[in-house]
């Protein structure tokens, strides 16, 4: 993204609180509540970021959350003899596994997504994934865009609707071809109509290349919500994967 776009979006978190600890319980009252109040935009968040989509622009906005809220039993001591006492506390994510990271414990989710798209681009898988990349900082707390896709599960909403328009696109050998190359590699065989669209759109020895490569750099839980397309183009919009 160039310079002064990138500027110009991180100018509308200017206001927003980056103290450090970001979750999916405090982003309303640390970043929402401080947007420009003219802003028009739409949000959607999961375990380990919230995602900004703004109109008409072909990137999302991606800040990762710092941790979550985990709950644990404790015992105090009372009159009546020791209790347990459910309470919940804030834990710093520690288990973003990326490629690049030697230490092993890492927080930032998105951070990753990046890592695993620069391997990508040396092993030229790139196109499989929407690009993530980090356009700078706010308070030290860094922000990043994402290429926009079409998400899966918002097109194919019902299994119904998913198995009616691919019974028109594909065969069952097709299926098979793919079922039985992911069986006997080990391949994460994570959905059967979006492999079977991106082998149509990348070619069978790219589509092989890509499955190797999320085996390799153990890219996972690819559920309805992770993948889409951009136009065409079969992609992966979460590849960060969540270990925590
Ligand atoms: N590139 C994108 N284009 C369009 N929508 C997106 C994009 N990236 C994310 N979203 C929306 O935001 C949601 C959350 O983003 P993402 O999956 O990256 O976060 P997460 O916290 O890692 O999710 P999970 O709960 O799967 O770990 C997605 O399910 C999707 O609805
Ligand atoms: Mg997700």
């Amino acid at each position: 993204m160039d310079k002064k776009l990138a500027e110009s979006v991180l100018s509308i978190f200017k206001d927003c609180i980056f103290d450090g600890e970001l979750t999916e319980y405090s982003f309303e009252e640390k970043i929402l509540k401080y947007l420009p109040e003219d802003l028009n935009y739409d949000y959607h968040y999961g375990a380990t970021k919230i995602v900004f989509i703004l109109p008409d622009k072909n990137f999302v906005i991606k800040i990762p959350f710092s941790g979550r809220y985990k709950d644990k039993m404790i015992e105090i001591n009372t009159k009546q003899g020791v209790k347990r006492k459910r309470i919940s506390s804030y834990s710093k994510f520690t288990g973003a596994q990326s490629p690049m990271s030697v230490e092993g414990d890492e927080w930032n989710y998105c951070q990753v997504e990046c890592d695993i798209y620069a391997l990508a681009e040396e092993e030229a898988v790139e196109d499989f994934f929407a690009k993530t990349e980090c356009i700078g900082f706010i308070h030290d707390y860094p922000i990043y865009v994402q290429e926009i896709a079409k998400i899966y599960e918002d097109i194919f909403y019902s299994c119904e609707t998913e198995k009616t328009e691919y019974r028109k696109k594909y065969t069952e050998e097709d299926y098979e071809k793919i079922d039985s190359l992911c069986y006997n590699h080990n391949y994460d065989y994570f959905n059967k109509y979006w492999l079977c669209d991106a082998f149509k759109y990348y070619g069978e020895i790219k589509g092989e290349e890509f499955l190797q490569f999320i085996k390799n750099a153990c890219v996972g839980d690819l559920h309805k919500a992770n993948i889409g397309y951009i136009g065409d183009r079969p992609v992966i919009i979460d590849y960060s994967g969540f270990n925590d």
